[in-house]
């Protein structure tokens, strides 16, 4: 560790947005065991906040905010029966991002403490994981003036997951590949969704694989970017969104959880005009008209039980600094 390192009392802040899906078109797995997907992500207004400061170790601290965080209760989530919680050693995804980072710089002796703000719901299918990655690098980048170009970056987050990219991005965006291959779509809308919460996590892997066992995978088709979604996105006609909104991971996380089923019925008796897994699930998200619509429903989601509704704009930009602070003394 340099002298210069040791002494450094830099500080930058990032925030990235939870990401939805509007569609998630899943084809036959590849032969590297990674679906082909079509999928329109959208960025919404539900943020994790990572910090990060030279450190001489590699170090992760998790406060849970938001959604997570229950006024009345003390404690990880894991206290309080929320199950999944970040892991905070060497396994964290904000951790492999860093040392992705230095990597690609050939730097070896440099670390980082880091501090992420979790809102966005652990293992619910918001890439709130991705998230933290995609923040991790831009804050380390500008923490340590390494002046990473945006196509590396991109590069770079496509290695540590396939929502990685879009968590830079933000917005509205297709996504093929395995998601990580991104494109800005047109979306002139002012949208709003009521984000429902879980307690209990959902695996993703475990997701995909009942994908496999309930479907037909010799006739799968290649999926595509549905046309009539992308011009209601277009025109901003939530009438129209309502009606092409399709996730093909929805009946698979239904078949591992039945008990989402009574949330997408609370949801239409809230008054939402559709109901939507979020990815690969748990959470559900209920589409608004506008932002009155999407406090009613809200209160009605409470009042129903669903005490982490929470009502979101979107689409949101992607990873952005709030907040540097310069060298003190
Ligand atoms: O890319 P990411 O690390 O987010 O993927 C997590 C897991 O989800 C993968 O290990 C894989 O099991 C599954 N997955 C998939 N096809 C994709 C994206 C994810 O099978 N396109």
């Amino acid at each position: 560790m340099s002298e210069a390192t040791t002494h450094d009392t830099r500080r930058v802040t990032v925030r990235a947005p939870a990401k939805i899906n509007l569609h998630l078109g899943v084809g036959a797995p590849r032969p590297d065991g990674f679906h082909p997907l079509a999928t329109v992500y959208q960025a919404v207004g539900l943020y994790d906040d990572v910090t990060v400061s030279t450190w001489d170790e590699w170090s992760v601290q998790v406060r849970y905010e938001g959604l997570l965080a229950d006024p009345s209760a003390t404690g990880r989530p894991a206290d309080r029966g929320i199950e999944h919680t970040v892991p905070l050693g060497e396994d964290n995804i904000a951790v492999r991002a860093g040392r992705a980072l230095l990597a690609h710089h050939g730097i070896v002796d440099l670390a980082a403490a880091i501090t992420i703000h979790k809102s966005i719901p652990v293992a619910g299918g918001m890439a709130g994981g991705s998230a933290d990655a995609a923040a991790t690098l831009v804050a380390l980048d500008r923490l340590w003036d390494l002046d990473t170009s945006d196509d590396d970056l991109l590069a770079l987050a496509a290695t540590l997951g396939s929502d990685v990219p879009f968590s830079l991005l933000g917005g509205t965006a297709g996504g093929t590949g395995r998601g990580e291959l991104v494109e800005p779509l047109a979306d002139t809308g002012s949208w709003w969704w009521v984000v429902v919460g879980n307690d209990l996590g959902l695996s993703t892997p475990e997701v995909y694989r009942t994908f496999d066992e309930m479907s037909d995978l010799a006739s799968l088709p290649e999926p595509e970017l549905p046309a009539e979604l992308l011009d209601a996105l277009a025109r901003g006609d939530v009438h129209a969104l309502a009606e092409q909104l399709a996730n093909d991971l929805q009946d698979p996380a239904l078949a591992l959880r039945p008990d989402l089923q009574a949330t997408f019925d609370d949801g239409y008796d809230a008054g939402a005009l559709e109901c939507l897994l979020s990815g690969s699930g748990p959470s559900v998200l209920l589409l608004c008209a506008d932002a009155d619509h999407a406090r009613t429903v809200t209160a009605a989601m409470h009042e129903a039980g669903h005490g982490r509704a929470v009502a979101v704009p979107a689409p949101v930009s992607g990873v952005h600094v709030v907040s540097y602070d310069g060298p003190v003394g």
